[in-house]
């Protein structure tokens, strides 16, 4: 599995590598479902706000708005509000994410071409290459490019005047981005939080109302129940019930929703496959843990990143794991949901 591997709920955009569970993702459907304008954006609010002050204090100065970064798990809306600032600031988003730029070069072109008002969207910032991320700096902070021409002691720099622009950015791990690079994004940083289940329910609905499918409200909870509070993840069991209803020439009742979702093996818990042996290797294989994340990996034949930016988020966000100093230890709350019996040392693992 490559490391842009997701959670085979990922649309074109993040690069997508199906997992063979939960199927494979549909590309352009996203598109529509996406919100154009900020009153149909929701949940975020506090992002929102935020964004609001930035973009409408620096039309008022007619400038751009400083660099952003997004982060958090995949699938809760980074690349929608890129959309969503480039659109509010009558400009273009340009879109490229960190490892297609490899060379200087790439980066020159990207930013030499941008015209008035366009915002230039790298995504997946963490996997710019070191030598990319040194020329972005002053790029960043003074609008200048650093180019070395020539090799040797004939070697000189040549500082390049860029027009003013706006970086956005977006990654799922943020830790492994450098303070420098972080520290560049003067116009703010911002965590995506995962959505409430009302959030998500209303996502639904404004979803099937585009699709033009209709849908029992009792479907739409079950939906948003095993949506892992995560937008993308939540339209795509909706387009999967949505097929599953149209071969039974049905609406979306709860009964069918609950079996399309059955179907593909996500549970009442919004738990995949993976997440379910996941929780059994840390319980049966590592006794609930500590353990660390790439030996579960490991045990699983997984990716390491895949674990620690996907499923783990999740698992934590229902309490099913904790992060502990010494690694990943299984809830009683874990050993319920998979039938075991929660084993006596349990809160000593979990304090400790
Ligand atoms: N579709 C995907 N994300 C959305 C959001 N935050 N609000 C409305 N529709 C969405």
């Amino acid at each position: 599995m490559s490391s842009s591997s997701q959670d085979g709920f990922d649309d074109a955009e993040n690069i997508v590598v199906p997992q063979g569970e939960a199927a494979a993702p549909s590309p352009s459907l996203d598109a529509t479902l996406r919100p154009a304008a900020w009153d149909e954006y929701i949940g975020q609010e506090s992002i929102k706000n935020n964004l609001h002050v930035l973009i409408t204090a620096a039309r008022e100065r007619n400038t751009p708005p400083e660099h952003v970064l997004f982060y958090g798990p995949p699938g809760l809306g980074k690349t929608t509000l890129a959309h969503l600032i480039a659109h509010e600031l009558d400009g273009n988003l340009r879109t490229t994410s960190g490892p297609a730029i490899e060379r200087v070069g790439d980066l020159a072109a990207l930013l030499t071409n941008l015209s008035p008002r366009d915002i230039l969207f790298i995504d997946e910032i963490h996997r710019l290459p070191r030598t990319i991320e040194e020329v972005l700096y002053p790029a960043m902070e003074s609008g200048v490019l650093n180019i070395i021409i020539g090799k040797g002691p004939s070697a000189r720099t040549i500082e390049l005047p860029l027009p003013p622009f706006t970086l956005i950015a977006a990654t799922t791990r943020v830790a492994d981005l450098s303070a420098p690079l972080r520290s560049r994004f003067s116009g703010g940083s911002f965590r995506l939080e995962f959505y409430s289940e009302d959030d998500i329910a209303a996502i639904v609905r404004r979803s099937a109302a585009i699709l033009g499918v209709e849908i029992e409200e009792e479907a739409v909870r079950e939906i948003a129940r095993r949506a892992r509070f995560t937008p993308r993840t939540a339209n795509y069991l909706l387009k999967r019930a949505r097929d599953f209803a149209q071969l039974k020439r049905s609406p979306i009742t709860k009964r069918v929703a609950a079996e399309a979702l059955g179907m593909l093996e996500v549970d009442e818990l919004g738990l995949t496959p993976t997440d379910r042996r996941l929780l059994e290797v840390l319980i049966e294989r590592f006794g609930g843990g500590p353990a660390g994340v790439g030996a579960v990996a490991a045990a699983l034949a997984e990716e390491p990143n895949t674990l620690s930016d996907v499923h783990e988020p999740y698992l934590l966000q229902l309490g099913l794991i904790e992060r502990t100093p010494r690694g990943r230890v299984a809830t009683p709350k874990a050993y319920a949901h998979l039938g075991f019996d929660t084993p006596d040392d349990l809160q000593d693992k979990l304090i400790g």
